[in-house]
């Protein structure tokens, strides 16, 4: 049986990841692929006015954060309340290409921030690299939770089986990192999930407790250490707004592109992952293809 092809999505992580390794790889169509699919999603993307500058920018995350506070998920319900465990294992799975290199694309972002601004972002890359002790890295913590689960370490397995909008999420940042005209994108989407992170992962954490998974440091610990830096990530744009480094109406794109892209991502693997489930084949390994 010929092979499905890669998804765009795919063949630009795979061009991302190559490019870290050898800077001069050339860039052939997945740049052009990259510009379109930012430039479509700031495009569609609902993204209400809120008042200038930085105090309006602030005002209107804090808005947006309550306004998904208050919203019900049912995907969100249903992973702390019924997902299986093989289930998990595919949720796991869409979200193992960021865990298993998670944070090393936001290196990029610090020569682009002014003195001042890289001290908070510094310090969130600290927690990230678990202060230097490779056992408290947060890739560390996921690679944790994948060999309780039995799964693979292997970034190439992941890479051929996860879905085009969990490639979206990883994706996102090598644009706002290295790409995006301007760092205040990058600022207001870390801010954003770094603030909805500690609430967001707690139906993951009902999930392993459920499930009697040992291994959910990965979402413990990013629902206390994210309350930090969230305080950090305000941090920045207070910084980035002393210097007047800050363009407000980017960051706040880069909130909603981080919020569309992540919810989307979110979804979809709970929706494979029960799909999967229906089909009741999940331990075949095809199906998590
Ligand atoms: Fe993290
Ligand atoms: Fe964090």
């Amino acid at each position: 049986m010929k092979a499905a092809l890669p998804s765009p999505q795919a063949g630009l992580y795979e061009f991302n990841r190559g490019r870290l390794r050898n800077p001069s790889r050339e860039a052939g169509p997945s740049l052009d692929f990259e510009g379109a699919w930012i430039l479509d999603r700031l495009g569609g993307m609902p993204c209400p006015s809120v008042e200038p500058g930085l105090q309006g920018l602030l005002a209107g995350l804090n808005k947006l954060i309550l306004e998904e506070a208050e919203q019900a998920s049912e995907s969100s319900d249903y992973v702390a309340q019924r997902m299986t465990r093989d289930e998990f294992k595919i949720l796991v799975q869409e979200f193992s290409v960021d865990g298993l290199t998670e944070a090393q694309v936001f290196y990029y972002i610090l020569p682009r921030l002014s003195l001042e601004a890289q001290m908070p972002m510094l310090r969130i890359m600290i927690d990230e690299f678990g202060s230097g002790n490779l056992q408290c890295a947060h890739t560390t913590l996921y690679v944790n939770l994948l060999n309780e689960l039995g799964m693979p370490l292997d970034l190439a397995y992941y890479c051929s089986r996860i879905e085009s909008t969990s490639f979206e999420f990883v994706n996102l940042f090598f644009w706002l990192t290295l790409r995006a005209d301007d760092p205040s994108y990058f600022a207001g989407a870390i801010t954003y999930l770094e603030s909805v992170i500690p609430s967001f992962f707690a139906c993951y954490v009902q999930a392993c407790e459920r499930l009697n998974i040992a291994s959910h440091a990965y979402y413990s610990e990013h629902r206390h250490i994210d309350v930090f830096h969230a305080v950090e990530g305000r941090r920045l744009l207070r910084a980035m707004a002393a210097d007047q480094t800050l363009d407000a109406n980017k960051a706040w794109k880069g909130i909603h592109l981080a919020a569309q892209i992540t919810g989307g991502a979110f979804e979809a693997a709970v929706v494979k992952a029960r799909q999967s489930s229906q089909l009741g084949i999940l331990s075949r390994d095809e199906v998590l293809r």
